[in-house]
């Protein structure tokens, strides 16, 4: 064993499903819809039920508590009671000895429908009616009476399509019974809490009957923030039925077919500029197809109108949104959730009227780029605003006037090879937008050998923010950090806690383990006053100073003073984001603490015979304010900008009568190593940020939006080779679609 290489790099990070299973547990066997929409006629469970080694097998009408999911609208059976809405609607769950046979047994389950006539389009949603709530809209100056002043509008459709998450663990749970009927469960979840208190609905139990444990989960990406609870629920109920532990692992197969994904949005926009390029106008209506059942995607759809008009200020702007029930699996959050769906169709806006006016994109992107004092169309006025900074100096460092010349010359050469270049700015909002979420727990524990323990609500998945706590503590307690650990992230020692998602964990989470730690700090604080006599305590690397004089008290010391003083050694704190508000009614507040800017300029390579192509470069300057940890926030930036380039590339979601067909790795492609760009990502100087914790920024989501740059990169090559034809703005841009627009083919 090398002490130097991390367990986890050594593979010894324990996952749900490496947890050591406990004698007597029960596997577990979903049998799940196959068909769109329909009722259920006949449901035949005679055979199953005595097939060996089965224990269990419930349906709807077993559920002790309430059968739903849902949280912000109680629409999702747990298990299908008379209806099925969508392929993969779980509705009959076998319990058995071994995994085989529960699976043999779900086999000889039968069913009958009756079938119902089923939507795929959220257009034909729409126009039916069939919304999962309300349209919203966003207004800001008038846009009707400003068209006229115009000197080029265009007015066109942008398609992107959903994205699976491909988390590297896939969906799980193990539950354990505890005494007197209560659960355990270990659940791969980003939001443990609501794991939580939907089971104990489910089981028509108090909270504190239930308790959620997560070590770690391997990749969630949203996909994991409220499509984690129905497998911790399954489990549960297997114990609340057998007194048994019960797992349950999705398999990669199901776990791509029956849990949700990005939405797919079609959306129709019109922008107008000035003689200059300025946009004086936007508007869009945009369709989300959220699936059968609204799981987050109201909230999804409202970050999507809180990201329409991207990095760039827009005086007059109207936009709308449809949240469109239709019979697809209930689409979930993922990186993003709704702003890169809103910022595609803006980038889109522009390259269009771009062609039209014959204005170069870059140029009209940098003369709109936000500056301090411009207003979003939720009324939030924009301060520390580092758009044209980072525009201008990603110009700068990927030296961009010499590369757009080199592609230049490159292509006037090359006949069937085209290089095209682009450059993608964003600005996302960082906090919940529901403004209540943006809160947090932490407890730290001091041990009275001087070691601590820190316990918050934020769930490593693989995003660091486990070591940004850390060194959080290790700042505050200005103690080693071999001191500190950071404890699994438990509903019993952190309580009603949001979410690890909206990329606020370390900003929320983070906060709350440091005014953790300066109630501790404080309490020793004055011990030491108590020892050492009046003046003012500083303890720094471990050592105690009166009026700056060093001392001979040093931290384990301090500590076994401490307790042998009944000093309490342990703290619990709440962090809540102040001066946030969002008016509903009026669509208009200060959703978020703070925004987070950056630029990318992409560089591509077209093979216009074959329509394939390679992403060459991507170099990147972001604002992670004063970063926490370079190598983490470095590793979000390279991940979330590889993942926004598969998402608007390769990740193709493909459905024949709503059927996805491309329900494994073989068929969805993903980015690899290979496909990965070479990425020169430095951090914007000079960016601190007042609003978080240490000065520091989410880092999580924003590098996303970046690879909507890739797009636009292609679209350039492309049109290098061909530009007598209309642009089709639809993602992702496979080489498929490359090969239709370059050539004539149908
Ligand atoms: Mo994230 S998409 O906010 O879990």
């Amino acid at each position: 064993m090398n002490e130097l290489i991390p367990p986890h790099t050594r593979g010894e990070s324990v996952f749900v499903d490496d947890i050591p299973e406990p004698k007597n547990m029960l596997h577990t066997a979903v049998f799940v819809s196959d068909i769109v929409h329909g009722k259920i006629k006949n449901l035949d469970i005679r055979i199953a039920v005595k097939s060996e080694g089965v224990v269990k097998i419930i349906t709807a009408k077993d559920i002790p508590g309430e059968n739903q999911l849902g949280r912000i609208i109680q629409d999702e059976e747990l298990l299908a009671e008379e209806k099925v809405d969508f392929i993969g609607h779980p509705i009959v769950v076998v319990y058995a000895e071994t995994k085989e046979q529960a699976n043999r047994a779900k086999e000889l389950i039968t069913i009958d429908y009756e079938e119902l006539p089923a939507i795929f389009d959220p257009r034909v949603a729409a126009k039916k009616g069939s919304l999962i709530a309300p349209s919203r809209t966003f207004t800001l100056g008038d846009v009707d009476s400003i068209w006229d002043s115009c000197e080029t509008i265009v007015e066109g459709r942008a398609e992107s399509g959903g994205q699976e998450h491909i988390y590297m663990e896939p969906q799980g749970s193990l539950a354990i019974p505890r005494e007197d009927g209560r659960v355990l469960l270990y659940s791969s979840t980003q939001n443990p809490s609501t794991v939580q208190s939907t089971v104990a609905k489910i089981l028509g139990f108090d909270m504190n009957k239930i308790e959620v444990d997560v070590t770690r989960l391997g990749g969630g990406f949203g996909g994991k923030e409220d499509q984690a609870t129905a497998w911790a629920a399954i489990c549960a109920l297997g114990v609340y039925y057998t007194s048994r532990p019960v797992k349950l692992i999705l398999d990669r197969q199901e776990d791509i077919t029956i849990t949700g994904k990005r939405h797919p949005y079609s959306t129709d926009y019109k922008i107008g500029i000035d003689k200059e390029g300025k946009i004086l106008a936007f508007s869009a209506d945009y369709y989300q197809n959220s699936g059968a059942a609204a799981d987050l995607s109201t909230a999804v759809l409202g970050r999507t109108l809180f990201h329409v008009t991207n990095a760039y200020f827009i005086p007059n702007v109207r936009v709308t949104a449809y949240p469109c029930r239709t019979n697809l699996v209930p689409f979930t959050a993922f990186r993003g959730f709704g702003a890169p769906q809103g910022m595609y169709v803006i980038e889109c806006a522009l390259s269009h009227i771009a062609d039209e006016s014959g204005i170069p994109i870059s140029i009209l992107q940098e003369k709109n780029l936000l500056e301090d004092g411009d207003q979003f169309p939720y009324g939030m006025i924009t301060k520390n605003t580092h758009a044209k900074r980072s525009f201008a100096k990603v110009i700068q460092d990927s030296q961009y006037e010499l590369l757009k010349k080199e592609k230049e010359e490159f292509n006037a050469k090359s006949k069937f090879l085209k290089k095209g270049i682009s450059i993608m700015p964003i600005c996302f909002g960082i906090s919940f937008t529901s403004t209540f979420m943006n809160q947090a727990g932490a407890l730290v524990n001091v041990y009275y050998d001087g070691s601590v323990n820190v316990s918050t609500g934020a769930v490593e998945m693989g995003q660091g923010v486990n070591m940004k706590i850390k060194t959080i503590a290790t700042r505050f307690l200005s103690i080693d950090s071999k001191r500190i650990r950071v404890e699994s992230t438990n509903t019993s020692r952190v309580i009603n806690t949001s979410p690890t998602s909206a990329s606020s964990g370390a900003d929320l989470n983070g906060k709350a383990t440091e005014f953790a730690c300066l109630k501790i700090i404080e309490r020793l604080k004055n011990l030491a006053n108590e020892k050492l006599g009046e003046g003012i305590i500083t303890i720094e690397n471990e050592v105690v100073y009166l009026d700056g004089v060093k001392t001979e008290l040093v931290w384990e010391e301090l500590i076994w003073l401490a307790y042998t003083n009944r000093v309490n050694l342990a703290a619990q704190a709440l962090y809540a984001t102040p001066g946030i508000y969002f008016d509903n009614e009026k669509e208009k507040g200060k959703p978020f603490a703070y925004h987070v800017f950056g630029a990318a300029v992409i560089e591509v390579t077209v093979d216009c015979l074959r329509g394939t192509y390679t992403i060459d470069k991507a170099h990147v300057v972001h604002d992670a304010g004063r970063s926490l940890n370079y190598l983490i926030d470095l590793g979000q930036v390279e991940g979330g900008l590889v993942q926004g380039i598969g998402w608007m590339t390769l990740e193709e979601l493909q459905y024949v009568d709503g059927k996805l067909i491309t329900d494994a790795l073989a068929t969805y492609k993903v980015p690899d190593v290979h496909f990965a760009p070479e990425i020169k990502a430095t951090f914007l100087e000079d960016a601190d940020n007042p609003y978080a914790v240490l000065e520091s920024k989410g880092i999580g989501e924003p590098p996303f939006m970046y690879g909507i740059g890739a797009y636009f990169a292609l679209k350039d090559a492309a049109q290098a080779f061909r530009n007598d034809k209309e642009w089709d703005y639809t993602a992702p841009l496979t080489p498929e679609r490359i090969l239709l627009y370059l050539h004539n083919l149908e």
